[in-house]
């Protein structure tokens, strides 16, 4: 075989380029103006089944509908939520890994000193998505039955009641913390990598109560499966018109709404953004899903604010909140 001239040669060495260039960018899917071109994962960072797996299934169909491309609910869970959130901060930057996550994004840095993400410099929010309220629920075996008896009784029996939550910094475990700090008791708390597992064993008496939110209740509390004791807005809601707010039971400091964002990593380019920004504008726009939201207890965001200027607004308060307050509980 002769050896190529150097023109033949040069125009070798150009194609190769042009093709590792084309590769490259195949391979990283960092082709902005083209995206999307794939499937998108979606990482849940709790257990299917549960509250954060409902909403994000909510909207990925009416998601996927609008990129075109299939958005794949990918549940990695553990710790609280911070197994997929890590799992995310370190994903690609090329658009095909968001995350869903919620108030625990904010409460991470205060609780975990090992924590493997920084919630704001590692990620570009996304928008916001909905602000669900927590429901106190009791198994159908548990004594009380008014959320009065239930204060009495958890700080008369504090030894022997076991509370379920989805591990620290979740949402479960934080509603759980104040109501601890306002019955001023500690009871057991068992730990579950999500309030969807955590339902099943309280439905099946394995654990006296938990706090968890409308997503998760609703359909329970309607179903008789088990006892409501109070919801923890300052209003009482429309899908659970019956249940007292936790203010009306005498404990107006047990107050909290379970707010919800989309993430991608901090590189993602903002062309991407704007698509994903885009298209959960879109989502929380469709009647189906405002339907399926308040049948629940919830409801979307206003549009202003799934906008990552309102997302990033938030998280930055949020953190400096739950940052302070932890820490003042914790002596800090
Ligand atoms: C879940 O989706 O399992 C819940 O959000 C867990 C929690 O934060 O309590």
């Amino acid at each position: 075989m002769t050896p190529a001239g150097p023109r033949k040669t040069a125009a070798y060495i150009g194609a190769l380029a042009g093709l590792g260039l084309i590769l490259a960018a195949c391979s990283s899917g960092a082709d902005p103006a083209a995206y999307p071109e794939d499937d998108i994962d979606i990482i849940v960072p709790f257990s299917a089944g549960g509250p954060t797996d409902t909403v994000t299934r909510m909207i990925a169909e009416p998601m996927s509908q609008e990129l075109g491309v299939q958005l794949v609910v990918q549940n990695v869970d553990g710790a609280g939520g911070t197994v997929g959130a890590g799992q995310a901060a370190t994903a690609e930057p090329d658009g095909y890994t968001v995350l869903m996550h919620h108030i625990g994004m904010s409460t991470a840095p205060a609780l975990y000193d090992d924590l493997a993400y920084d919630p704001i410099a590692d990620f570009k929010p996304v928008g916001l998505v909905t602000e669900v309220p927590m429901t106190i629920v009791g198994s159908s075996d548990f004594e009380p039955t008014t959320f009065e008896e239930f204060v009495s009784h958890v700080q008369e029996n504090a030894d022997t009641v076991t509370m379920a939550h989805a591990g620290e910094g979740s949402a479960s475990n934080l509603c759980g913390l104040l109501l601890m700090d306002a019955l001023g008791v500690e009871v057991t708390a068992v730990p579950y990598d999500g309030t969807g597992p955590a339902m099943a064993e309280l439905v099946g008496g394995q654990v006296d109560f938990m706090c968890d939110q409308t997503t998760n209740t609703t359909g329970q509390i309607e179903a008789g499966e088990v006892k409501a004791y109070a919801v923890t807005t300052p209003e009482r809601i429309e899908a659970l018109p019956d249940l007292p707010t936790t203010a009306e039971g005498g404990q107006p400091g047990i107050e909290v709404s379970v707010w919800h964002g989309l993430y991608v990593p901090a590189e993602t380019p903002d062309e991407v953004v704007t698509e994903l920004t885009d298209a959960l504008q879109v989502a929380l726009a469709d009647q189906t899903v405002v339907d399926q939201m308040a049948d629940l207890g919830t409801a979307p965001v206003a549009a202003d604010q799934a906008t990552p200027e309102a997302h990033a607004t938030l998280l930055q308060e949020q953190t400096e909140t739950w940052g302070d307050i932890i820490g003042a509980g914790q002596g800090g």
